[in-house]
């Protein structure tokens, strides 16, 4: 875990002031949701579509939801109005389908932190990504990500940054090659490579904004776990009970795939491997999932669906 010195200070108690999530119907902001309920706290999704399957479900959980868009600074004013906290996090050009440019990205994550900035918000969360550091990695939606950051500190609105790690999720996305006893990643079969669940993200959230004062100014590499590509097949391994094979995706694919052959790049030299302290990590909150206990538990509906064959390829977000 890399600090910057904290911005200390009394606690701004949030009262009954809500949380505004910014991606409540996806991945992160689904956890930051479902942690911060856990906690009692008033939440206010801002969705795209509050007549949409996902929306219902999140009123029905005690949600206040707001129409809202990434591309509307407008509406994410109205949005954080009264709100106590934000958590951020944005679409990427790295996800297959998003539609999603490197400039929009951008355009997005700088959107939020100003209505937050307007809104007079006590603390924001900014969720990044854990390749992000000094240099520019040559990979868009990673480069994105400092941009955002870089904004999100120069603002007076106390703010942590978060950095997760590869969440375990995407290790079980179709084309891993499990149904036929094998299982390929990134990872070289020796190398080590960290993970967080989705969960933890959410958890850890909104533990950061439960003390905003004490993340306030801070940079968070977060992972729960770190295994080389032959830990991980032998941790499948054992929940399936049948010998996994590793093998990374083979060089051929990584030179046709662009960006996945970035993605191992990064791997191999280090950044998108993780240099979270997990010692440290895990004494802030101890709640942190290893691989193991992820497929016994929040992963076991993805292990199954993984092992169910299918013709599609690896893709990584
Ligand atoms: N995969 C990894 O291992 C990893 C690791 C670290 C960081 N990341 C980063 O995580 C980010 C993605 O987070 P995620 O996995 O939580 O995403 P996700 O599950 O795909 O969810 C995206 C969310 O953004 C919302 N959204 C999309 N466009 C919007 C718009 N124009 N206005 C308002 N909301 C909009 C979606 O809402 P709708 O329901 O309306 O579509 C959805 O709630 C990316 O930046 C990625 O680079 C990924």
């Amino acid at each position: 875990m890399s600090t910057t010195p904290s911005t200390t200070g009394s606690d701004d108690g949030p009262g009954d002031r809500p949380v505004v999530v910014l991606g409540a119907t996806g991945q992160q902001g689904g956890a930051v949701v479902r942690a911060l309920r856990e906690r009692g706290r008033a939440v206010r999704a801002v969705v795209r579509d509050p007549a949409g399957a996902r929306a219902r479900t999140l009123a029905a959980g005690g949600v206040e939801v707001v129409p809202g868009d990434l591309d509307d600074a407008a509406s994410l004013r109205s949005a954080m109005t009264g709100a106590h906290g934000v958590f951020s996090v944005q679409p990427s050009s790295g996800q297959a389908g998003s539609g999603v440019t490197d400039e929009d990205e951008v355009r997005f994550g700088l959107a939020v932190a100003d209505a937050a900035q307007a809104a007079g918000v006590a603390h924001l969360v900014y969720s990044s990504a854990n390749a992000v550091g000094p240099v520019p990695t040559g990979v868009g939606h990673v480069d994105t990500k400092a941009r955002i950051e870089e904004h999100v500190r120069a603002l007076p609105t106390p703010s942590t940054v978060i950095r997760p790690a590869a969440f375990m999720e995407i290790l079980l996305l179709p084309g891993s090659g499990l149904p036929d006893g094998r299982f390929s990643f990134l990872a070289r079969p020796d190398q080590a490579m960290q993970f967080i669940a989705a969960r933890d993200v959410g958890r850890v959230v909104a533990q950061v904004l439960a003390a905003p004062s004490r993340w306030a100014g801070r940079t968070v590499e977060l992972a729960g776990d770190a295994l080389t590509g032959d830990a991980l097949a032998a941790v499948l391994a054992g929940h399936l009970g049948r010998p996994v094979e590793y093998r990374r995706i083979p060089d051929d694919v990584l030179a046709r795939e662009r960006l996945l052959g970035r993605l191992a790049a990064l791997v191999d030299d280090g950044r998108l491997a993780g240099r979270a302290d997990l010692d440290a990590l895990r004494a802030d909150f101890p709640f942190l999932l290893r691989f193991d206990d992820w497929l016994a538990g929040p992963g076991s509906a993805l292990l199954d669906a993984a092992l169910r064959p299918t013709s599609g390829g690896v893709s990584l977000r």
